[in-house]
């Protein structure tokens, strides 16, 4: 973060549904955000299933756009439904893309994770694995 221009946040979201619960609740943490904190998105819908062999031949546009993003944030927001006792495959598909080498731009970056969901637990499971796989990648939690 540099001196007087406030924090960049890059929120990556785990549902990609319309009405998903989790948008709504990223719109709200968007909304009661500290001053001096910006809050981007990410669009994580175009990405396309990990594949080494794809990736030998170069990051997807989206992905390289979503690492740009990533490196350039000076944090990220996860937030993420419960999928199964764990993260949806989109979010962990997204994650898998951006924590390869060279340059994996989570390095360092502090994470906050936040979750909506129904059932008793919230998103507990679904946020520690998160956290694991976000951790993997040498994050600050
Ligand atoms: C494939 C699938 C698996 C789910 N597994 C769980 C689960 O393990 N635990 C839970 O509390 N909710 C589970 N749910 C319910 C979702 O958490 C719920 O639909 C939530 O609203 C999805 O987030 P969204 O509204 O942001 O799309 C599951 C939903 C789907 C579609």
């Amino acid at each position: 973060m540099s001196e007087g221009r406030g924090i960049t946040v890059l929120a990556i979201c785990g549902s990609l549904r319309q009405g998903s619960f989790n948008k709504a609740a990223l719109r709200a943490a968007i909304e009661e955000k500290p001053p001096g904190m910006t809050i981007e998105t990410a669009d994580i819908g175009s990405i396309p299933l990990y594949n080494e062999d794809v990736r030998a031949l170069g990051f997807p546009p989206p992905v390289e756009r979503l690492r740009g993003q990533i490196a350039a944030a000076d944090a990220l927001l996860f937030v993420t439904p419960e999928y199964n006792y764990s993260m949806p495959g989109v979010l962990k598909n997204a994650i898998d893309w951006a924590s390869r080498p060279p340059d994996q731009p989570f390095a360092g970056k502090p994470v906050a994770i936040m979750g909506a969901g129904a059932g008793m637990a919230g998103t507990a499971r679904a946020n520690t694995i998160c956290a694991g796989a976000a951790s993997f990648s040498t994050c600050t939690r």
